[in-house]
């Protein structure tokens, strides 16, 4: 009989949306008349269609796909030239930031980056992660047989737990030990933290002395609405020797459904062989990209690359604006339903305490059956995001403010 992956086996239940939808879906079964009033702020998926400009892209780019001396077969597995081009210079260049067209890597989404980006790591690497964290950084090392087993807290052994509570601004301070390599997500998601420039250049720092990579999410950079916050690792001299960044579509665009994403490895971001020896990272992930991947489809790209035009720019601070719009009303509505709420200014999710020693699933319960809805449990995110619960932002201004109005009738 073949051999599993036992690694599997150390992960805990489900992923965390799917076990939520799971009891989201029982919820509904049970209670029929509560399941039409539903409100969902659990998962952060977008609700508002596509920009009008990418949707005129895809139009243009489908046609194109239907006559022979305009259609497309494989792509270059890393991305079409003319979106990594238009990347480079509108997300870097033109921002004073150093990366080249053929450092940007475009992908089908950050999730699957994060995890794929293990592929070119060695397997003996110290690993640190924040905690609360975003799941798939934990379970994918899980899964490629990074850590021990996971105790009672659900803390997996051999990765080193970065905590972020109220008293850090739930942003990570540096281990005092060396690691190898640091997940950071900034704005972060749970908690709608945003590492500052001094937080980000103390990490580089710290990468750099020690020899680590930082593996920066930075999804949700979009958001950010406090101009002398950091969008990019690259802001800080140092990072091109010392971190890959991860950028979505998802978001921004709204391209939960449509998939595009992409990453940035730099050329001068070196590892070692256990011999010892020096090597460059960027000449891994494309072999990695060009073996395992076979790139994003034509029309998806083209509607990446209208999010670049005048047109789709506008559209997309319009999309940001409407969802930051729904951050500030479900956080006063935290807020005036006596609750403490953090985040939600730079970042579109709002991570609130539980009140009176509940735990988060009890929240969870109490707001899917009393209000009939559906937040984040702050335990799903690891073992120091008990005691809060995260909604989001992405959902319509009605549900935004309906949400917010029966937070405050509840009886807390
Ligand atoms: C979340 O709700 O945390 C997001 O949907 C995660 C993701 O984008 O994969």
């Amino acid at each position: 009989m073949a051999l599993l992956n036992e690694n599997y086996l150390k992960l805990k239940a489900g992923y965390l949306f799917p076990e939520i939808a799971r009891r989201v879906k029982t919820f509904c079964a049970e209670k029929p008349e509560a399941a039409g009033r539903l409100i969902r702020c659990g998962i952060g998926d977008v609700t508002e269609p596509l920009p009008a400009a990418v949707i005129q892209a895809m139009h243009k780019a489908v046609d194109e796909m239907g006559v022979r001396n305009t259609f497309k077969g494989y792509g270059p597995e890393q991305g079409y030239d003319w979106l990594r081009q238009v990347i480079a210079q509108n997300d870097y260049r033109q921002r004073g930031l150093d990366v080249a067209d053929d450092e940007i890597f475009v992908s089908d989404g950050s999730k699957c980056d994060c995890g794929a980006i293990l592929d070119i790591l060695g397997d003996r690497n110290k690993i640190a992660i924040s905690d609360p964290v975003y799941p798939v950084y934990v379970d994918t090392n899980v899964m490629a047989g990074h850590t021990g087993v996971a105790n009672e807290d659900g803390r997996y052994g051999r990765l080193v737990y970065l905590p972020c509570r109220p008293a850090n601004g739930f942003v990570p301070e540096p281990p005092s030990k060396p690691v190898d390599v640091v997940y950071l997500c900034s704005p972060n998601n749970p908690t709608g933290a945003v590492a500052t420039r001094a937080q980000l250049e103390a990490w580089v720092q710290y990468a750099l002395k020690h020899q680590a990579i930082i593996l920066f999410d930075a999804a949700y950079e979009a958001y950010i609405q406090d101009p002398a916050l950091p969008h990019s690792i690259y802001e800080i001299p140092g990072a091109r020797e010392c971190a890959i960044e991860f950028r979505s579509f998802s978001k921004n665009g709204g391209f939960t459904g449509l998939r595009c994403a992409f990453t940035v490895v730099p050329k001068s971001l070196m590892a070692r062989t256990r011999g010892g020896e020096s090597q460059p990272l960027h000449p891994l992930w494309n072999r990695r990209s060009a073996t395992k991947f076979n790139g994003v489809s034509y029309v998806v790209q083209r509607a990446a690359e209208a999010l670049y035009t005048e047109e789709g720019k506008r559209q997309v601070s319009d999309l940001v604006k409407h969802y930051m719009g729904n951050a500030v009303v479900l956080r006063q509505g935290a807020k005036k339903a006596g609750l403490k709420a953090y985040g939600g200014e730079n970042a579109p999710y709002i991570w609130v305490r539980t009140p009176k020693g509940m735990t988060s699933w009890q929240v969870f319960d109490k707001i899917l059956g009393e209000a009939n809805v559906v937040i984040t449990p702050g335990s799903g995110f690891g073992s120091k995001g008990e005691g809060f619960f995260r909604i989001s932002a992405f959902n319509s201004r009605e549900n935004a403010e309906e949400v917010a109005r029966r937070l405050k009738e509840l009886a807390w």
